[in-house]
């Protein structure tokens, strides 16, 4: 059966400026194995667009001053331009409050109504009198049933987490006018989601063995919970009408006309293209002998709206595609923090793009090996910059830059002449490629090692190996980008460009120029040859730099970077291994690929993070855009947030180590006697791995001093030791930074 891959990346709200946290979720990695299909030659249709609707979007329009319009046609603009700056590879970026968008969405709601489907209740809901307004859930605030925290939201609380009905809140005040809003009964439409619970749980049971562990989890712990009717509409002026008559005032819930905009975004690419019923391939099932597979790209916040409530839609519908899979990642947190834009704690795209203009290849490349694909993960701004300096660089910019230069001087800049005893080479790569075919399963290095005892007539054994790097690394690099493991995905690519070093070092071309100047042509050849099949496996990845090296070598671009609007291209995979270049071809002019970041740039980077001072305010929910709902976790910026009464609580003293014992049984603790405020005390502490005991003591160190005793190897823990924990794991002892501090001094 032949297939087809709809792609899409969660519509991101236009109510802010995407960050590096959003490009790691959702884009990037969806760009990435866009590039990687259409490089397949696969048919690709990958599509985005900004989500316009949403209480949040509203109330930031109000907070400014401004329209929901011109809040929406600002941030659509310039994250649109953001994304193209990055090289995204979208067919389409749509925006839902395009009109395509508003009847597509009214004729779901329609249908899904016309079918009986939905549940119209009158139920209570916070209603503001000043105003005159009822109170969708971000439009009130109060004290959280469950935890008493007391900016709790109507529908969630940040401190806990717990999901509730808004009249659950205490002391419940509007946002709108400050005041203490009334009940009043509204009407409301509920989609039954609980109806689909067995069709559901049969749905994702059925991708067990094929979709992420965080995914399945999730959505299967909403599943046990139970699912149950969920109201998709609202008392708002923002949004999809809702198309009833009775429903005046009404629009759709955020979410019901979102997941649609994926749907009303195919539909424009299609009518763009004069094309009006193309969508249909992508969209609906048995259109024709090609079966379409769906991934939904995604951020974990996103979850069971892409693996419960939209398939239920799509199912509800009928003979729609539901995801083949949501290969949804983690959170990236950065320089070892959440970002939150309120705290300053956050990396715009466009910022980015604008102080490296001359390395969104890097960026791309020192994302996408910080994915945070199985746990959250990191972003920082040194790791950027080795990534660019001591791998792109290099590696690749390395490989590139030394195999240009020995061919401009001492081959006219040009591909070899392969001499007279190496005129059949390429036949020879050709069936050595073969060979290497019949068996996939090996390594690199298995294969290469069946060729050890044998003499060959036109290849060395480096020869043998480079080639066989390529070929299996490509494999590699395929097998891990259909797992979504795109951090592999990257290691195997870079593995590539590795051997291409160790070939050039290991030929030793620069000796054979004299000693045998018919070899050194043919390790020129070969090293010619690299550029343009590290050029095409890096092309995902990188594709401004594979560009200049298709320039520079004089072969066409692939198309994988840009659309290629569904239709089928040429499988480079297939030939990756084999030689691409004609003997004699003219090279280009070379360029430094990678150009040095400098530890200044980065410094600057780093000090713009932060509070500057300024005393951290938590995120007011009112900044923050619709979330999904969630199960336990806080979002960013307010579990983490403690006033100073509460940091004055903890009494932090320096302490004096006058002894120090490995504890029998354990390799992390030592045992401490400190000298402190009040006397001695003993203390655990699981630096054993860090530190010895002999050089502990004498130490001055910073202790929680007023920490509650502990019953811990069976004596007792009196307080705790402060350390800095390295992202390697590593152990640093926090000490005064001058010497002389008395033994528990205060430490504030
Ligand atoms: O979390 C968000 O940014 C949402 N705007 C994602 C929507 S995904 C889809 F439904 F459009
Ligand atoms: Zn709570």
């Amino acid at each position: 059966m032949n297939k087809r891959y709809l792609l899409t990346s969660a519509l991101p709200y236009a109510n802010g400026f995407i960050h590096l946290g959003h490009v790691a979720g959702a884009y990037l990695p969806a760009d990435i194995y866009a590039r990687y299909l259409r490089l397949r030659g696969e048919r690709v249709l990958y599509v985005c667009g900004s989500d316009e609707h949403g209480v949040a979007i509203t109330i930031k329009a109000e907070q400014e001053g401004i329209t929901p319009k011109e809040n929406i046609d600002r941030y659509h603009t310039d994250n649109a331009t953001a994304f193209a700056g990055l090289g995204m590879s979208f067919d389409v970026y749509g925006r839902t409050s395009a009109d395509e968008h508003h009847q597509v969405a009214q004729e779901w709601f329609l249908e899904f109504h016309k079918q009986n489907i939905l549940i119209e209740k009158e139920e209570d809901q916070f209603y503001d009198e000043d105003a005159q307004m009822f109170l969708p859930d971000r439009y009130v605030e109060g004290i959280c049933p469950n935890c008493n925290y007391d900016r709790a939201r109507g529908d969630q609380c940040d401190n806990c987490g717990a999901y509730y009905n808004q009249l659950e809140l205490k002391n419940p005040i509007s946002l709108v006018s400050k005041k203490t809003p009334v009940v009043k009964k509204t009407t409301h439409w509920y989609y039954p989601l609980g109806a689909f619970q067995e069709k559901l749980e049969a749905y994702i049971e059925s991708h067990a063995g094929d979709w992420k562990d965080n995914v399945l989890q999730q959505s299967r712990s909403w599943l046990k919970q139970g699912l149950g009717d969920r109201a998709i509409t609202r008392d708002l002026s923002w949004g999809v009408n809702v198309p009833l008559p009775h429903a005046k005032g009404k629009v759709l819930y955020v979410w019901f006309d979102a997941v649609l905009g994926y749907i009303s975004a195919t539909k424009i690419w299609a009518q763009e293209r004069g094309t009006p019923d193309a969508w249909k391939e992508w969209w609906l099932t048995n259109q024709d002998d090609t079966t379409t597979d769906y991934y939904a790209f995604i951020g974990k916040d996103n979850i069971v709206f892409h693996t419960l409530m939209f398939p239920s839609m799509l199912m509800a519908r009928g003979g729609y595609v539901v995801p083949a899979n949501v290969p949804a990642n983690e959170f990236l947190n950065l320089e070892g923090q959440k970002f939150s834009k309120s705290r300053n704690w956050s990396i715009d795209l466009r910022d980015a793009l604008q102080d490296f203009p001359n390395h969104v290849d890097s960026l791309r490349y020192a994302m996408a090996m910080n994915f945070p694909e199985t746990r959250d993960s990191d972003f920082t701004w040194k790791d950027f910059q080795a990534r660019n300096n001591n791998e792109l660089a290099a590696i690749l910019g390395n490989y590139v830059n030394r195999t240009a230069t020995f061919l401009a001087k001492s081959f006219d800049n040009a591909v070899p002449v392969l001499p007279e005893r190496f005129a059949k080479l390429d036949d020879a790569w050709k069936l050595l490629v073969e060979d290497f075919a019949r068996d996939t399963t090996l390594t690199a290095e298995q294969a290469v090692e069946r060729y050890s005892a044998t003499h060959l007539r036109y290849f060395t054994h480096n020869d043998i190996a480079v080639i066989a790097s390529v070929f299996f690394g490509a494999i590699e690099v395929q097998v891990n980008y259909n797992k979504f493991r795109f951090r592999d995905a990257l290691t195997s690519t870079m593995n590539i460009a590795r051997s291409a070093n160790k070939y050039f070092n290991d030929s030793a071309p620069w000796k054979s120029l004299k000693a045998d100047p018919d070899e050194c042509a043919k390790t020129m050849y070969i090293c010619a040859q690299l550029l343009p099949m590290l050029a095409t496996v890096f092309a995902p990845i990188t594709p401004t730099v594979a560009k200049n090296i298709f320039a520079f070598v004089g072969l066409p671009e692939h198309s994988v970077g840009t659309s290629q609007h569904g239709v089928a291209g040429v499988n480079y995979f297939a030939t990756l291994a084999l030689p691409h270049l004609a003997q004699s071809a003219p090279l280009g002019t070379a360029t430094i690929l990678f150009t040095k970041i400098e530890d200044e740039d980065i410094e600057a980077q780093i000090a713009k993070l932060g509070d500057k001072g300024q005393p951290i305010q938590p995120e007011t929910p009112t900044a923050k855009t619709e979330q999904a709902p969630k199960e336990s976790s806080a979002p960013e910026g307010v579990m983490d947030i403690i006033t100073i009464d509460d940091f004055m609580k903890v009494k932090l003293r320096t302490a004096l180590v006058l002894s120090a014992e490995r504890v029998p049984k354990s390799d992390k603790l030592l045992r401490l006697t400190v000298q402190t405020e009040g006397g001695e005390r003993n203390i655990f502490a699981g630096i054993a791995k860090y530190y010895t005991p002999e050089e502990m003591v004498g130490k001055m160190v910073v202790i929680v001093w007023n920490l509650a005793p502990r019953k811990m190897m069976g004596s007792e823990s009196q307080g705790m030791v402060l350390a800095v924990n390295a992202p390697d794991g590593t152990l640093s002892l926090v000490t005064p930074e001058k010497s002389g501090m008395p033994a528990g001094g205060e430490v504030r």
